[in-house]
C-alpha cells in the first residue's frame, strides 16, 4: 500500500488530521488498533475552547456540536462554602462548548467514511521504518495479514501509550514530567443538571467538579487517591464525598441519580521535545499530556493538527519545508502554555496530601485574589477559553 500520510491512531487528533488532509486533496491512511465501537464509547474530554468549535465547523464536522453542544459563557470557582462567577464571554468575548469528546469521534468517523477515507480499525503491531530517509513506512497486522504501508511522512497520533514517540532516540529528545499525588474519579449520572454552569471546587476534603452532558446525564469528578478501584466507591461513598465538598451555604446542593459509568483517571504532566524527528511527526497525547483541570487536551490535540495540516498543505502545494521545519517549535509554545495553564488550576484547586498549613492559607489567599482581582479573572478566563 502506498499513501501521502500515514497516520496511527484514531484519536481526535488522526481522525481530524485525516480529514483536514482529505479537504486539502491530500491522501492519508489511518490505523487504529481498538475497534470502532470502542472509540466512539470511550468516556473523556468534555470541553472545546472556541478555536477548537470553529476549526470543527470549518471542517465540515461541526453542525451536530452546534446543535447538541451546550454553550457556555462562564464557570464557577467555589471555596469556602461560597460560589464565584468567571464570566468568560464578559472578560474574554468567548465562550466555550460542552460537548463530549466521543461524540466529536463519532462525526469525525462518520465524515472519514462518508468521504471514502481509508481506516483501518483493529490493526495490530504497528511499527514504524526509516523515519529518517524520504521513504518511511509502517508495518502493520490487519485481520490476520501482514502488510505495509509507504508514505512520505508518518504522524504518530497514538496518544501517550502508543509506539511512535519511542521512535524519536532518547539521545535525541528530552521528556518533562511531573506525576501528582491524586486522581480523578468520574462519573456519569442520570439526572437534570445541578447547575447551568461548570462548577470547579477547592474543598478541603478534595477537588470536585460538576460538568455535564445533556438536559438528562451529568458528568461529576471528584478528587481521589489515583491507586483507588473503582469498587472501592459505592454510590453513598461518592455522594457523601460530593455533598460534602459542593453543597454550599445558600442551600444548593448536588443532584443525584443514577450512576451509570465510573472511572478512575491518573494525572500527570508530560510533554516530549522535539515532536518531530525526521519524517515522523508527533501531535496530541503523543507528544504531551496536561492534567484535565485546565480541559486542555483535546484542545491541543487539536491545535497541533490544525498547525501540521498547513505544514503539510504548504509542502505538498509549493514543494516548502518551513513550516514543517518550524512545527514543533510553534506547537510546543502553546503546548508548555497550556502545560503552565494546567498545572496552575490543578495546584489552586486541589488538596495536596503533604501541603503545609502555611501552603494551604496561601492557596485560599490565591483564589480570594483570583475571584476579587478583574487582572487575574481576565488572565484566568483567557487561558481556560484558549485565547492564546
Ligand atoms: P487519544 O484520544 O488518546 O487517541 C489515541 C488513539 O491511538 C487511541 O484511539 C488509541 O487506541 C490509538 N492507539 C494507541 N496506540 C496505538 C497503536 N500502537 N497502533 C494504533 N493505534 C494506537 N481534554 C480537553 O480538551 N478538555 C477536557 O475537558 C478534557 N477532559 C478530560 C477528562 C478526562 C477524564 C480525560 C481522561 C481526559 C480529558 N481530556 C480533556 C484529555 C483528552 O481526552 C485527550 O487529550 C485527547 O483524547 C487526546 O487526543 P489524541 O487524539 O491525541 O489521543
Ligand atoms: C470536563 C472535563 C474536564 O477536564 C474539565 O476541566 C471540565 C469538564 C468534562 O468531562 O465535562
Amino acid at each position: 500500500m502506498r499513501t501521502q500520510v500515514a497516520i496511527i491512531g484514531a484519536g481526535p487528533a488522526g481522525l481530524l488530521l485525516s480529514h483536514l488532509l482529505h479537504l486539502n486533496g491530500i491522501e492519508s491512511v489511518v490505523l487504529e488498533s481498538r475497534t470502532r465501537a470502542d472509540i466512539e464509547a470511550t468516556i473523556r474530554a468534555g470541553v472545546l475552547e472556541q478555536g477548537s468549535m470553529h476549526t470543527l465547523v470549518e471542517a465540515g464536522v461541526g453542525e451536530r456540536m452546534r446543535k447538541e453542544g451546550a454553550l457556555h459563557h462562564g464557570f464557577e470557582l467555589a471555596f469556602d462554602g461560597k460560589r464565584h462567577r468567571v464570566d468568560l464571554l464578559e472578560l474574554t468575548g468567548k465562550a466555550i462548548t460542552v460537548y463530549p469528546q466521543h461524540e466529536v469521534i463519532i462525526d469525525l468517523v462518520a465524515a472519514r467514511i462518508a468521504a471514502q477515507g481509508q481506516l483501518l480499525f483493529e490493526t495490530s503491531e504497528v511499527a514504524i521504518h526509516d523515519i529518517g530517509s524520504a521513504r518511511p513506512s509502517v508495518s502493520f497486522v490487519h485481520k490476520g495479514e501482514s502488510r505495509r504501508i509507504d508514505a512520505d511522512f508518518v504522524v504518530g497520533c497514538d496518544g501517550f501509550h502508543g509506539v511512535s514517540r519511542q521512535m524519536i532516540p532518547h539521545s535525541l529528545r528530552q521528556d518533562f514530567q511531573r506525576t501528582y499525588p491524586f486522581g480523578w474519579f468520574g462519573i456519569l449520572v442520570e439526572s437534570a443538571p445541578s447547575s447551568e454552569e461548570l462548577i470547579y471546587a477547592r474543598h478541603e476534603r478534595g477537588f470536585a467538579l460538576v460538568s455535564t452532558r445533556s438536559p438528562t446525564v451529568q458528568r461529576l469528578y471528584l478528587q481521589c487517591d489515583p491507586h483507588d478501584r473503582v469498587d472501592q466507591w459505592s454510590d453513598d461513598r461518592i455522594w457523601s464525598e460530593l455533598h460534602a465538598r459542593l453543597d454550599n451555604q445558600d442551600g444548593w446542593q448536588v443532584k443525584e441519580g443514577r450512576i451509570f459509568q465510573k472511572n478512575v483517571i491518573g494525572m500527570r504532566s508530560f510533554v516530549c521535545a522535539p515532536m518531530r524527528s525526521g519524517r515522523l511527526f508527533l501531535a496530541g497525547d503523543a507528544a504531551h499530556i496536561v492534567p484535565p483541570t485546565g480541559a486542555k487536551g483535546m484542545n491541543l490535540a487539536i491545535s497541533d493538527v490544525r498547525l501540521l495540516a498547513a505544514a503539510l498543505d504548504g509542502f505538498y502545494r509549493q514543494g516548502r519545508w518551513e513550516a514543517l521545519d518550524s512545527y514543533s517549535e510553534i506547537a510546543l509554545q502553546r503546548v508548555w502554555r497550556a502545560e503552565y495553564f494546567s498545572w496552575w488550576m490543578t495546584r489552586l484547586l486541589h488538596t495536596f496530601p503533604d501541603a503545609t498549613p502555611f501552603e494551604r492559607e496561601l492557596q485560599l489567599a490565591e483564589l480570594r485574589n483570583v475571584v476579587s482581582s478583574r487582572a487575574l479573572r481576565t488572565a484566568l478566563a483567557e487561558n481556560y477559553v484558549g485565547a492564546f
